[in-house]
């Protein structure tokens, strides 16, 4: 089978190393892609943004099947576009991808089937969300409604923050179109935790559970970014947990959505929070794989990838066997100095070849014409160590890290810390 996966980050480069160990896949392309990806796909210089290329493409090469790995085409409606080429595609349709695309949507659909979330209000124009905003406590939590490359959520300390969280959003409109609505929320304590399920209606398959590190700098400190690491399993987090939120959250939510006659076919990611005393609330839902949760997920995954995804296409979901492995994985991303905020290209990255004992996913990396690999984004690569438990392989990920070098490197020293407690 011949597979186009759409998308170009470190995700992307864990989805097609899963993939490719699949019996079924033949060739394997990715647009873009990226100078990792290269290694083991074909690239094609295609934009996740340009649907009539990318189905053009796909017919062109009779490609068999198709993956789509970023939010923001779902959410446009890239699976749609295969779907009318009749071309197998895996994803949710743009009227499913809604639950990450809206979150005045999520919100509400929440809301109209009891599923544990955040207490909140929605708006449309400012002047009402401001007089609502004044009379709530902080911290209180900002949502511009769309899709804001992972920046439309303020966590407000103070009302002064909240105020210019609800000021950028809604009136200098930062976020454009994203910020015509606005969701106010209560702000939940406790720990995040992340559970991505293969899901097709009401069938859910859920994945081991991940946690993601936000803030790029230790001990949650600074601006929020897409990743900075994750690590599988949660060790300290009690299994009644995990299983809570998948049967109270996941499964009614996948439930809901075909209630509502927006059949889900794809990856749900449920960002939760779980409070002190143990309860899991909703704090997000995604529609895709997650970025840097995918790096530690499917290597713990026995399963063939790729059956999983078209028994899912097909229908099948419920009756394919699923294995995980007992391993830990710990991620750890090296970024440029800098992000999230802006941040040099082009820096030479040295030591790739001198790491034995870890996967090395790549996220935003490109060749010079010399030949060498250099800098090309935010995240620049996922160094994933595995090992017995956690502190086997998040040894492993810092002791491979530091074999690679570029000028500027940032990373967390703290990735999966809380789990060695
Ligand atoms: P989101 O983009 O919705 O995932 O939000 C980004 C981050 O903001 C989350 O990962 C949380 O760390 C934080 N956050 C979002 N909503 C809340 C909430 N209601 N309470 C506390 N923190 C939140
Ligand atoms: N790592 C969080 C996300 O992919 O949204």
């Amino acid at each position: 089978m011949d597979i186009l996966v759409v998308g170009g980050g470190g995700r992307e480069h864990a989805i097609i190393w899963a993939l490719a160990k699949s019996p079924q896949a033949g060739r394997i392309y990715c647009a873009p892609g990226n100078a990792g990806i290269e290694t083991i796909a074909e690239c094609v210089p295609i934009a996740v943004s340009e649907f009539d290329r990318l189905t053009d493409f796909a017919l062109e090469n009779n490609i068999d099947f198709v993956v789509i790995g970023p939010d923001d085409p779902l959410v446009d409606g890239i699976v749609d576009a295969f779907e009318a080429k009749d071309i197998p595609v895996f994803g949710p349709r743009k009227n499913a991808a809604a639950i990450e695309g809206s979150k005045t949507f999520m919100k509400d659909l929440l809301h109209k089937y009891d599923i544990p979330t955040a207490a909140y209000e929605k708006f449309d124009n400012y002047e009402d969300a401001k007089s609502y905003l004044l009379k709530q406590e902080v911290p209180v939590v900002i949502k511009a409604d769309g899709l804001a490359a992972g920046k439309g959520v303020t966590v407000a300390f103070s009302m002064e923050q909240a105020e210019s969280a609800l000021h950028d959003i809604m009136v200098e409109k930062v976020f454009g179109d994203a910020g015509s609505h606005v969701v106010i929320e209560e702000f939940l304590a406790g720990q995040e935790m992340s559970i991505l399920a293969f899901v097709d209606g009401e069938t859910v398959r859920p994945m081991v559970a991940a946690q993601d590190h936000k803030q790029v700098f230790d001990n949650d400190q600074g601006p929020n970014t897409g990743g900075m690491g994750t690590y599988s399993p949660l060790p300290h987090i009690d299994s009644a947990i995990i299983e809570e939120a998948i049967e109270k959250i996941i499964k009614p939510t996948a439930k809901a959505m075909v209630a509502e006659g927006r059949h889900f076919t794809g990856i749900l990611f449920a960002g939760l929070m779980i409070s002190p005393d143990g309860t899991p609330k909703t704090i997000e839902f995604n529609a895709r794989f997650g970025d840097p949760e995918t790096q530690v997920v499917l290597p713990r995954l026995k399963s063939d990838l790729l059956a999983i995804m078209i028994a899912a296409v097909n229908g099948t979901l419920a009756d394919i066997e699923i294995e995980w492995s007992d391993e830990a994985a710990v991620c750890v991303v090296l970024a440029s100095g800098g992000y999230p905020a802006s941040y040099p290209k082009g820096i030479v990255i040295e030591g790739l070849d001198d790491v034995k004992d870890a996967l090395v996913f790549h996220a935003g990396t490109t060749k010079n014409e010399a030949g060498e690999w250099i800098t090309n984004g935010g995240r620049i690569l996922g160094v994933v160590g595995l090992g017995a438990d956690i502190a086997e392989a998040r040894a492993k990920a810092y002791s491979e890290a530091a074999h690679i070098d570029f000028e500027g490197k940032h990373l967390r020293s703290d990735i999966a810390a809380k789990a060695l407690l």
